[in-house]
């Protein structure tokens, strides 16, 4: 199957994930052992970056990218796309270290890309899709977001904000990684409505998401004030295009 989609890359963001990076590298290997993995760490201060070291040292398909300092999950997969696009991988999947995407669902997004999507969501809100131990308060969340951005933006997708995905190499050059200027979570939606107003094919692939055990969320208040902001802008400003649109 990886021949179909060529070089497949994982991307990993990490900021203090000590005790769950061994194992996402470990069962990434196990369910897709062609594949390479590249954590993305910002200078973790609980020492991630070391273990992410001594990962890459004992296995030729681990690298690792430091960066400076915590930057948002945004602007570190924009450096590991650009990492991977830079050795001439042809698909960039981006994974959470905590264990909440399954490496073992990765075949499917995979096949997906094969079957001809431009970008493949792993989607809790589509039919078959599910999450597991998440509190009532983040389904809340998660569902109050996807909502909101469906209606101020217009998109014909169910998980805007998901963060297991894959993505061919081409998806992200045509739509243009430079002028991205969400940093936080709402970059997954600011790339989604980017690869939909390019007229790129999407496809949402029912998975499984497993709240982390071990370790604590980034989510913060400032990244939901920046998502909000940022959606409703981009629902403002595209709003004379859906007008447009809806006119035809
Ligand atoms: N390098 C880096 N820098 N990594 C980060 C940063 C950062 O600033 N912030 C978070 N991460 C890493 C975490 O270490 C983890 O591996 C991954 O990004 C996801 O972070 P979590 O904090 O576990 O996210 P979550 O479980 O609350 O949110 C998940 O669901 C959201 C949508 O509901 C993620 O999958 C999000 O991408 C998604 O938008
Ligand atoms: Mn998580």
């Amino acid at each position: 199957m990886e021949q179909t989609v060529g070089r497949v890359l994982v991307i990993v963001p990490t900021y203090n994930e000590r005790e769950n990076l061994p194992m996402i590298v470990r069962r990434v290997r196990a369910a897709v052992p062609e594949a390479h993995l590249l954590v993305a760490d910002d200078a973790s201060p609980d020492g991630t970056g070391e273990i992410a070291d001594e990962l890459a040292a004992a296995d030729d398909h681990v690298h690792v990218l430091h960066r400076s300092g915590k930057q948002g999950l945004g602007a570190a997969y924009i450096a590991g796309f650009r990492w991977g696009m830079a050795e001439g991988y042809d698909v960039l999947v981006e994974m959470d270290a905590d264990g909440s995407h399954q490496p073992e669902e990765l075949p499917a997004l995979l096949r997906a890309l094969a079957g001809g999507a431009d970008l493949a969501i792993g989607s809790r809100w589509v039919p078959g899709g599910k999450v597991v131990n998440w509190p009532a308060s983040r389904e809340f969340l998660s569902r109050g977001a996807n909502v909101y951005t469906r209606m101020m933006l217009g998109m014909p997708v169910r998980d805007a904000t998901a963060g297991f995905r894959a993505y061919r190499a081409a998806t992200l050059q045509k739509i243009g990684l430079d002028d991205v200027e969400s940093q936080g979570y709402c970059f997954q939606v600011d790339l989604t409505l980017r690869t939909v107003r390019h007229g790129l094919r999407v496809a949402e692939v029912p998975i499984t998401f497993v709240e982390r055990t071990v370790g604590a969320s980034k989510m913060s208040r400032d990244i939901i004030a920046e998502a909000l902001w940022r959606v409703t802008q981009w629902g403002v400003t595209g709003l004379p295009r859906r007008l447009r649109r809806s006119r035809r």
